[in-house]
């Protein structure tokens, strides 16, 4: 099984915030499973206590066009789809038929494949597609190069009561060492000092699972 905790917490710790948290239903657990048996993938899926926190988070903002950039088997999607208010769509951007085709399955599991609008292609592609339409809750986690340009095209089409969330904010603490260089690693530096900087919005740094930053405007 991959190891999805947030990297700062000792395993009682870890175990502790899990066992404080409304517990994985069956379809998330086959999901899961599912997952797992992509091997070294799995680690990219959203964990359980992110999930639960996603469906809190939209079950407050109550969207009524939710935006998920990288689905991959569809965890964090699952999580959005069920909190969203009846006749709200969520639009899932990814360039994976192979690891959507799980997710699919699982949102059928689920019964929420009628409230998801998928689409095979680079997730810039598909934001610029969206001309003035409005989000009101926007997940962005898929190529770390490319956040910033999600984060470009998302933040002026929020709502006023919109809430854009980022994950991998802190990958595994790298940001702040400094002899790491490699693209992904000074991508994301650059967008959180970006959003920080940025007037049209306030951010707060979450430091659950690997970084979530939610963002809203001003
Ligand atoms: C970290 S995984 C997403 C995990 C997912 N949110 C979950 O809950 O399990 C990243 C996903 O981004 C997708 N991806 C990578 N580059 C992309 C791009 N340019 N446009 C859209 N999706 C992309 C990958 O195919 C992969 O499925």
């Amino acid at each position: 099984m991959a190891d999805h905790r947030s990297f700062f917490l000792d395993d009682d710790l870890h175990d502790y915030v899990i066992a404080h948290t409304t517990p994985a239903d069956p379809v998330r657990r086959s999901l899961t499973e599912a997952t797992a048996a992509l091997g070294r993938w799995a680690g990219m899926q959203v964990a359980d206590d992110q999930a639960a926190l996603l469906s809190t988070l939209v079950a407050a903002v109550r969207p009524t066009l939710a935006v998920e950039i990288g689905t991959f088997t569809g965890s964090s999607s699952l999580a959005i789809a069920r909190a969203l208010p009846s006749g709200s769509r969520l639009l899932c951007c990814d360039v994976s038929e192979e690891w959507t085709a799980i997710a699919r399955h699982h949102w059928e599991a689920a019964g929420v494949d009628d409230r998801i609008d998928l689409v095979i292609a680079p997730a810039l592609e598909t934001l610029q597609g969206l001309g003035d339409a409005v989000v009101d809750f926007a997940f962005i986690d898929a190529d770390k190069t490319g956040y910033l340009a999600y984060y470009e095209e998302l933040v002026p089409r929020l709502s006023p009561h919109g809430l854009l969330a980022i994950d991998n904010v802190l990958w595994s603490g790298r940001v702040l060492d400094e002899t790491a260089q490699d693209d992904d690693t000074v991508a994301l530096r650059a967008l959180n000092d970006r959003i920080v900087a940025d007037n049209r919005v306030e951010v707060v740094m979450l430091s659950v699972g690997d970084g979530l930053t939610l963002v809203r405007r001003t």
